[in-house]
């Protein structure tokens, strides 16, 4: 089953002084998603913003809001990050020993449950979740900052997770290093959701957004169409 292609522009590119008004912007630019990195300072090498900044620009968009949890332990923070309005909550699948419970966990609240996975983990730690995840989060940077490289070893996994998954209901999505230019091996590789902060964030304005966005997406779409004629 063919899923809707997603741009999920990361705010972590954005103007931290003006947030409200970049979540606006990139909504109306065109995002499908808007992707919230948290980060600890202890999973992961950098610390960004928890709940009360999600809450706090919850209402600049009805967009999706998918937050991505680099964070250890997780589980007791998920309460929290679901009542400040995130959709989904993806958590590291090495970011504590009970990935099972804490996305059984996820779901009684009501949010849909990601995983990812860091460059280094094999999809096979996924393996037995399968049917208890709505989303797979493939890492292709070290996850912790923004505009680093694509790491093209990752579309190998891409594709075994796009056929361990098989006819499930479940999103594949890729964060780190997305651009007009790599976007197009993701969806060759099987993934269809895609974050984007320093590609979509570039310009700094409104209309940058609009046009960064929408270079993203017609390098998916136009990679998807070649795929299906194959
Ligand atoms: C990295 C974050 C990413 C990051 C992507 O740890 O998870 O979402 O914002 O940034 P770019 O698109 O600039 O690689
Ligand atoms: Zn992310």
């Amino acid at each position: 089953m063919t899923r809707p292609l997603i741009i999920a522009p990361s705010i972590l590119s954005a103007d931290f002084s003006r947030l409200g008004a970049e979540v606006a912007a990139v909504d109306a630019a065109g995002a499908d998603w808007i992707h919230l990195d948290v980060m600890d300072g202890h999973f992961v090498p950098n610390i960004t913003f928890g709940p009360p900044i999600i809450s706090a620009i919850r209402g600049s968009s009805k967009k999706i809001f998918d937050c991505h949890l680099m964070i250890a332990p997780a589980d007791r923070y998920l309460e929290a990050f679901a009542k400040a309005g995130a959709e989904i909550i993806t958590v590291h699948a090495e970011a504590g020993p009970h990935l099972d419970r804490s996305l059984q966990a996820i779901r009684a609240l009501g949010c849909k449950a990601g995983v990812s996975l860091n460059p280094g983990t094999h999809e096979s730690a996924i393996a037995h979740v399968l049917d208890r995840v709505d989303l797979i989060l493939v890492m292709t940077v070290n996850p912790g900052f923004g505009g680093q490289a694509f790491i093209p070893a990752q579309l190998e996994k891409i594709r075994a997770i796009r056929r361990m998954v098989g006819d499930r209901p479940i999103d594949i999505e890729v964060d780190g290093g997305v651009t007009p230019e790599t976007v197009g091996d993701v969806v060759r590789a099987g993934a269809n959701a895609f974050v984007a902060g320093s590609a979509v964030f570039k310009g700094g304005t409104k209309d940058s957004y609009a046009a960064n966005i929408s270079a993203i997406r017609t390098a998916a779409e136009k990679a998807r169409l070649a795929k299906s004629a194959a």
